[in-house]
């Protein structure tokens, strides 16, 4: 058979995604085998009680999301939890509100853009805040690196 580099295997595409997952940094919150770090992030705004700083529950780096339901509503803590990634494959609803309806969608910097319209869940029109990461690669890395999320 002749080598055709653009027809590589789907898992090859995947063991490329986890790559590109540890070269992002990905792994600093979502780290194997849980593929969470199992901490607390401060929403946007958020100042962290100086008791529970002290804690090895909370990573304090702001991921910048929508701090809506964790800062205005009756069950919101202040915090977002750094979700497991393990099962996106079969899941519809990125982010805490759900806003995101694919791994796309989320990975997509379109979604940033003041008059976006979200694809999952959603009041109005509006952006899909924060989580920066992942948002410049190129269309190749981001379809690899999705490849490997659809593995966990
Ligand atoms: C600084 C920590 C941090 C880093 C680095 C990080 N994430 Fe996240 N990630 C989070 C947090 C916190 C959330 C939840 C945000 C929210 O719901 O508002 C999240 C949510 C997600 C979600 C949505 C999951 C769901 O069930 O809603 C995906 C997918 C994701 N991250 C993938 C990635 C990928 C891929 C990378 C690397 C390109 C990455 N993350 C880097 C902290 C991080």
């Amino acid at each position: 058979m002749i080598f055709r580099p653009q027809a590589i295997l789907p898992q090859a595409h995947a063991r490329r995604g986890q790559v590109i997952f540890q070269q992002q940094g990905c792994v600093n919150c979502h780290t194997p085998p849980l593929y969470t770090n199992n901490k607390l992030t401060p929403a946007l705004g958020f100042k962290i009680p100086d008791d529970l700083r002290q804690t090895e529950d909370i990573l304090d780096v702001c991921v910048g999301t929508d701090p809506y339901l964790a800062l205005k509503t009756r069950r919101g803590t202040g915090f977002y939890k750094v979700p497991s990634l393990k099962g996106v494959w079969f899941r519809n609803a990125f982010g805490h509100a759900g806003q995101a309806e694919t791994l796309e969608e989320w990975l997509d910097p379109a979604r940033l853009k003041p008059d976006y319209v979200p694809k999952g869940f959603h009041i109005g029109p509006g952006p899909i805040q924060g989580h920066p990461f992942g948002l410049n690669l190129s269309a190749a890395d981001k379809q690899d690196l999705i490849a490997f999320l659809r593995t966990l």
